[in-house]
């Protein structure tokens, strides 16, 4: 299943966007344009529909529907998520409107929710139950098993959403980094826990397929295996060619930063199916490495037809000419919020892709702050 459509109201900086989608999108605009709320509005509905979420939860861990509600929303206080899908079997929408109750506890509610199949409405709430039990319209019915048996297909797509955002340090420190963590673990500190609960012989192959790309990409690097130590604490351990015959195993608090970020990202893309939202996957990395990404991320996804969502500064990872000019989203603040247009429906970035420049010669000048010179004159 894919998203086709996105549609955001009052969704942090985004007053009212709606944009189609490809199989593969590129996120690309000025730092603070808005390109990871847009990815936070995808986790939102994973959160909502992932086992033992839900909408009260989806919000509090946000800091509530006010901070979440776009600060430029004029009279209208809701806030909503609008997604079209389709898979072989046909097209679905889902619809959720959010506002906040105006007395008492001011707990948010469910202002609309509304699915589609095929164009037939399965579902349309506030419905005569709601209008009697006014509490039910504290939880969606993506979180109601005895109410979604007709679109619990779009739940459980939702709630395979997965995020990765990896922060090699969290991996290299985890004792220094207590506590329950961020659910869904979008930084990658339980990486290494994720592995382990691989089935042996999935993760022997995953281990193996990573060790070969490492192989290509880290000068010297030789092997990869993964390791219990005498607690059952487990480890990535990773071998060097070295000048002694035996070489030396490191374990992955000695590994480099994009050794690191490098080995979360294909695992990632290894592990999984739901749609994966890939924050700056450039950080740490080589140029020359950048530069393979786009191709790489598409021969891994492409086999299981998983959408992938890419927010990106880099002009490396966008030279590859086989970015489509639909395939990228600009993300372009404006006084009351952002606005997302399609690379392939602007004017002027079109006519420079047309006249033979790289996504990234004809995007990311578009996309850089005017007067982004005048940094040289701070002082
Ligand atoms: N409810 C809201 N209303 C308006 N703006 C908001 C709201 N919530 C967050 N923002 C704004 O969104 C901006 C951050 O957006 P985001 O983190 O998505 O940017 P980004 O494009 O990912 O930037 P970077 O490239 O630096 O990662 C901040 O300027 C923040 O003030
Ligand atoms: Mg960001």
């Amino acid at each position: 299943m894919l998203f086709t459509q996105l549609a955001l109201k009052n969704w942090r900086n985004f007053r009212e966007v709606s944009v189609d989608l490809t199989e593969r999108v590129f996120l690309v605009g000025p730092n603070a344009s808005g390109k990871s709320n847009l990815l936070d509005a995808f986790r939102f509905l994973r959160d909502l529909a992932k086992p033992g979420g839900g909408l009260q939860d989806a919000l509090q861990s946000r800091g509530g529907l006010s901070t979440v509600r776009c600060l430029s929303a004029r009279n209208d206080p809701t806030v909503s998520i609008d997604v079209s899908l389709n898979n072989d079997k046909g097209e679905w929408r889902y619809e959720l409107e959010m506002r906040q109750e105006v007395r008492g506890n001011r707990l948010p509610l469910v202002s609309k929710e509304r699915v589609w199949k095929e164009g037939r409405v399965l579902l349309d709430r506030p419905n005569q139950d709601d209008q009697k039990d006014q509490d039910r319209l504290t939880q969606t019915h993506l979180e109601q098993i005895n109410a979604n048996a007709e679109f619990r297909e779009i739940g459980q797509f939702f709630s395979r959403v997965e995020y990765l955002h990896m922060v090699p340090q969290l991996l290299r420190h985890r004792d220094a980094f207590t506590g329950p963590g961020v659910p869904g673990d979008p930084f990658g500190r339980g990486l290494l826990e994720r592995i382990v609960r691989t089935p042996e012989k999935t993760r022997r192959s995953r281990l193996r397929k990573i060790e070969k790309a490492l192989q290509i990409a880290v000068p010297q690097f030789s092997s990869l295996r993964d390791q219990r130590d005498e607690m059952g604490t487990p480890h990535l351990e990773v071998k060097y060619e070295h000048w002694r015959p035996q070489g030396a195993w490191q374990r992955e608090d000695q590994l480099s930063d994009g050794t690191l970020r490098l080995l979360g990202l294909l695992w990632s893309l290894l592990d999984g199916d739901g749609v994966l939202l890939l924050e700056e996957p450039e950080l740490s990395l080589h140029p020359g490495l950048v530069a393979q990404l786009p191709p790489l991320i598409h021969r891994l996804t492409r086999s299981k037809r998983r959408q992938v969502f890419i927010s990106t500064h880099s002009y490396d990872l966008l030279k590859d000419r086989g970015i489509d000019a639909a395939e990228i989203l600009l993300l372009q603040p404006q006084k009351e919020g952002s606005a997302v247009v399609l690379a392939a429906s602007d004017k002027e970035v079109k006519a420079l892709l047309q006249s033979g420049l790289t996504p990234a010669e004809a995007v990311i000048p578009a996309t850089t702050p005017a007067g982004a010179y005048q940094l040289t004159l701070f002082s």
